[in-house]
């Protein structure tokens, strides 16, 4: 073992481990009270499930493509916009660049959990970095409204605009409604029934990831883009396209609300 990578050392101890579905199914009412209190894990090594939650965000190897088409991608995104003078404007889209990072590293970090304590810890670190992204999407929002008051600008004129205005707003419901879930579920009556919205809140939340990267694609359509900012279309769609069929590929569509058909 000492000299094993200690991503292997990690995929043998998640292999080891009981199947998702025999210990805590998206039915399973008992198995989140279990996660919190920690009977169903006392025979996993204590940072044992810290560590398989923090190795989701290199392993697979389609994580780690994940992460260097996105971290890339916005790197090209913000060097563009750095070379503009530092104005308001400038915190718009490396606030959203920031938050989308944040969003895309809330996916990963539960792609997948196994075990009910895996799901407890990776939930909560899931949930503090979609807090994160959140806020720093409505940091951004905020940050071009009030720029636009104060320069006597036209509001949602453009496709970006729009595209954005109702991807913070799907967002935010779905923070909301996966925090709701995941820390007061007695909101929605019972720990049951809450855990029955997660596949909803699973799925809301790979569609809000996609209108995201779509929001950011469209701000190249802008006129202020087009005039002085000059990040390409192509070089985005390229490096989002990459992401989303590396984070694509760990998605479980078991988990989702729906079947798909075999192709
Ligand atoms: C690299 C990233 C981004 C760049 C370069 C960028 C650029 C711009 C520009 C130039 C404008 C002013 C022109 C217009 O209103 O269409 C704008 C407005 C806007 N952006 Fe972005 N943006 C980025 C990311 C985002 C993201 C991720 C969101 C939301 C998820 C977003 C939401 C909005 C909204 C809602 C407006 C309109 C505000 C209003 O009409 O008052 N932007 N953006």
């Amino acid at each position: 073992m000492a000299n094993t990578p200690v991503s292997a050392d990690l995929e043998a101890v998640r292999d080891s481990r009981p199947s998702v579905g025999s210990l805590y199914s998206d039915t399973e009412p008992l198995a989140r009270e279990n996660a919190g209190l920690g009977s169903d894990s006392d025979d996993i090594e204590p940072g044992a499930d810290m560590a398989l939650v923090v190795a989701n965000f290199y392993t697979p190897r389609s994580a780690l493509v994940a992460q260097a088409a996105l971290v890339l991608t916005c790197l090209y995104a913000f060097i563009k916009v750095a070379q503009q003078p530092l104005m308001l404007f400038t915190y718009h889209p490396t606030f959203a660049l920031v938050g989308v990072l944040l969003f895309a590293q809330a996916v990963l970090v539960v792609q997948p959990t196994s075990t009910p304590a895996d799901k407890a810890v990776g939930g909560a670190v899931h949930g503090f970095l979609m807090v994160g992204g959140a806020a720093s999407f409505l940091i951004a929002l905020g940050v071009i409204v009030t720029n636009k008051l104060i320069n006597n600008g036209a509001h949602l004129y453009s496709a970006h605009a729009r595209l954005g205005l109702l991807t913070v707003i799907l967002l935010t419901a779905n923070v909301v409604g996966g925090a709701t879930q995941f820390w007061v579920p007695q909101v929605y009556g019972s720990v049951a029934k809450a855990k029955s919205m997660y596949k909803f809140h699973r799925v809301a939340g790979y569609v809000v990831l996609v209108l995201t990267a779509a929001t950011i694609v469209a701000a190249t359509g802008t006129t202020f883009n087009k005039n002085a900012i000059h990040i390409s279309r192509t070089v985005l769609l390229l490096g989002f396209g990459v992401a989303g069929v590396a984070v694509g590929s760990g998605v479980r569509r078991s988990k989702f609300p729906f079947k798909f058909r075999r192709m």
